[in-house]
């Protein structure tokens, strides 16, 4: 077997394109084991063709991917990485429990059946047919795909786009039991709130870069930057060369100051008798993503 010493994931500077779309731009990102990751962006930033090319369905125009220090393919045949594909792969006329019994026996060293129903929430479910359920059902299914070979790396493309409050909760369950052993978790997600709960660690690309790679606190500082507003003083333009001041607009009456060091700005504004009105209105990674990922910089 192979030694394990290597990184989960490691992609250098991969690029794809697809015509005249660039929908990976010299992507790097090194994944240890062990961790979880939340990969978020806007739509169309590269989340879906990253993560094919990191499974080897895509193969990328430049660069280098790998898993385990292994060809991605390689290690996806292993049963070393499992993904779970977003749409599709469900065989019709068969029931849960067959396809999965059929799955286990490509892999050299799958989970018990039990284990993997267990983990999906689908232990009542393993004689339904595959084709007869709802869009919740089947993606748990497809977690399940994903799980029986008892891989180290787990790759899952907006896992919980279908699952409603209950069953987002049972899956999130799911994937800490399977954190809490070692493995290593990548997840897309638009649900920022559920990133900021589950993932360790934050990757946020933007147009087939990465465009920021912290927890979600350091992602915070980097960007979420506090609004400190006042009434806007006859003259303004000192007002953005403040301390800590970033950015500074005026809209309607009041001044609002981007500060990434509110309690410097709003120090300075009181020394200069331009505190009048004030409001401080704290960022969260809702606004860190904002701005990282729109069009102006910060
Ligand atoms: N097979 C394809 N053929 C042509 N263009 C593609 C193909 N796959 C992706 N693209 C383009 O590449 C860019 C990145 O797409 P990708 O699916 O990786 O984004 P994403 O971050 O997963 O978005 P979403 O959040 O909407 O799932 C987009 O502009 C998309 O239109
Ligand atoms: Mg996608």
């Amino acid at each position: 077997m192979v030694v394990m010493e290597t990184d989960a994931v490691s992609l250098t500077a991969v690029t794809k394109s697809f015509g005249a779309v660039r929908a990976v731009d010299g992507l790097t990102l090194t994944i240890p084991r062990g961790s979880t990751v939340a990969l978020l962006g806007p739509n169309g930033a590269g989340k879906s063709t990253t993560i094919g090319m990191l499974l080897g369905l895509i193969p990328p125009d430049s660069g280098k991917a790998a898993l385990f220090g292994l060809d991605p393919g390689q290690a996806v045949r292993r049963g070393l990485a499992g993904a779970m594909p977003q749409e599709g792969g469900l065989i019709p006329r068969v029931t849960i429990g067959e396809l999965l019994t059929f799955l286990a026996g490509t892999y050299p060293a799958p989970l018990p059946l039990d284990q993997v129903l267990a983990l999906a929430q689908m232990t009542g479910l393993r004689n339904r047919r595959v084709d007869k359920l709802s869009g919740g059902q089947a993606q748990r299914v497809r977690f399940a795909m994903a799980l029986i070979g008892d891989p180290g790396l787990i790759v899952l493309d907006e896992p919980t786009a279908a699952l409603d409050v209950e069953a987002r909760r049972e899956f999130w369950n799911g994937m800490r039991t399977l954190a809490g052993r070692g493995k290593t978790i990548l997840f897309s997600t638009h649900h920022l709130g559920e990133a900021d709960e589950q993932a360790d660690r934050f990757v946020v690309i933007d147009r087939g870069r990465v465009v920021a790679d912290g927890t979600s606190t350091e992602i915070k500082k980097i960007v979420a930057l506090t609004t400190v507003s006042v009434t806007a003083p006859a003259e303004v333009g000192w007002l953005g060369d403040l301390p800590g001041v970033r950015r500074m607009e005026v809209r309607g009456d009041r001044a609002h100051l981007r500060s990434a060091d509110p309690d410097a700005t709003v120090m300075a504004l009181a020394e200069a008798g331009a505190v009048r009105n004030l409001e401080v209105a704290p960022a969260g990674l809702e606004d860190a993503f904002v701005a990282l990922t729109s069009k102006e910089t910060v």
